[in-house]
């Protein structure tokens, strides 16, 4: 038997063997590393794909991270935020073109009119969409009191993600004052507000090796994780890091990108994976790849047409002048053609995130 046979056929995984799993270069041991990913992705959470509706609601951020498009210091782009009625109404939408979920996301801020701000959004998502609408919010650090007040208002889902696990990684791509010990512990204070908690990295960073991405994978596994957001990292023109980037190889990215998907099926079995809309900058197909090789969560954007050239963090964003209705009938028609199910109306909820409850209350009354 192969290597590659004997890893794919094994019940656990040691470093090494994701290791060996993320270096394949040969297209078909990588094909059947993706058909090993999809079996699993059938038996631990089904072919079934859940969509939830993103309103990206504002670019104004207080963060200057140094990959991202909207980062507070890039004077080139319009700052824009979504009123509270635009909001709901996007959410609503979602909600009446049975999408089951939202993500609410936006720039990065903490000061005390925009956690009021999303709190009255996510009262009047609840109660317009009578409790119907699953929420996740992607809004950043914030104190475990905010957390906990937006758990309160109808949030049950939150991403964020670590960017890279790798500490000396994640200084290099941010500024001074941000902190990855604070990002540790905001994952912290999202499981103990109750949240399911998703988070995720960028793949193919400068200076990133595999054997950093397979740390990547055994943290989210470590830290017991319900979902998974990741992407491609993709350069931005105006950020920083772009400088260096004359030599980004998208196809090399995009692969890599996919292979992270199934190992990350492979060793984490029942979360959520999101098959990113980064996948879909680097190849038109990228997100149906992203299905094919383990992930089962689909994000079509549903902001208003006039508000997506505002939100690019990185180059060559799909989707800036389609409208909501466009994505819904483009996105569905790919996923079924791919020949995947879809889940109308279904909040989708990570099934390892039942299963941490289902431990953690027998473990209570021991
Ligand atoms: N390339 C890929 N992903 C990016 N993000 C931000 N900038 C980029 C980029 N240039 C991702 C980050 C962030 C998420 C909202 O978007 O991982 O957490
Ligand atoms: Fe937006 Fe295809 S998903 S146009």
């Amino acid at each position: 038997m192969s290597r590659l046979d004997s890893i794919l056929n094994a019940e656990n995984y040691a470093k090494e063997d994701i290791k060996f799993l993320l270096d394949l270069e040969n297209p078909d041991d990588i094909q059947q590393l993706f058909d090993a990913a999809y079996k699993m992705k059938c038996e631990s959470v089904s072919n079934n794909v859940y969509l939830r509706g993103i309103v990206e609601f504002s670019n104004i951020c207080s963060k200057d991270c140094l990959y991202c498009g909207i980062r507070k210091s890039n004077r080139n782009v319009e700052r824009f935020q979504m009123s509270e009625d635009e909001i709901v109404s996007a959410a609503l939408w979602a909600h009446e073109s049975e999408y089951g979920s939202v993500v609410l996301q936006s720039g990065e801020r903490r000061d005390p009119e925009f956690v009021d701000f999303v709190e009255k959004i996510l009262n009047r998502i609840k109660s317009e969409s009578g409790g119907a609408l699953g929420i996740t919010l992607s809004l950043g650090e914030q104190s475990l009191e905010t957390y906990t007040r937006w758990f309160e208002a109808g949030a049950h889902r939150y991403l964020l993600r670590v960017e890279s696990s790798n500490e000396k990684l994640y200084s290099s791509i941010h500024p001074p004052e941000c902190s990855f010990e604070n990002r540790l512990l905001c994952l912290d204070y999202l499981k103990d507000a109750g949240y399911q908690v998703g988070t995720g990295v960028m793949i193919g960073l400068p200076g990133q090796t595999t054997a950093d991405l397979t740390d990547d994978v055994f943290f989210f596994k470590e830290r017991n994780i319900d979902m998974i957001g990741m992407g491609p990292y993709i350069p931005h023109h105006d950020s920083p890091m772009a400088e260096n980037d004359a030599n980004y190889d998208g196809e090399a990215h995009l692969n890599l990108a996919l292979k992270m998907v199934a190992v990350t099926r492979l060793l984490l079995k029942d979360v959520n994976i999101a098959a990113a809309t980064a996948l879909q900058a680097l190849k038109y197909d990228g997100r149906e790849l992203g299905l094919k090789a383990g992930a089962n969560i689909i994000m079509p954007n549903v902001s208003d047409t006039k508000y997506r050239e505002g939100y690019q963090l990185y180059d060559n964003k799909p989707c800036l002048d389609e409208n909501s209705a466009q994505c819904r009938g483009c996105l569905t028609n790919r996923v079924i053609a791919c020949g995947e199910r879809i889940s109308f109306g279904d909040w989708g909820d990570s099934p390892h995130f039942k299963q941490r409850k289902v431990s953690s209350r027998s473990e209570e009354t021991g």
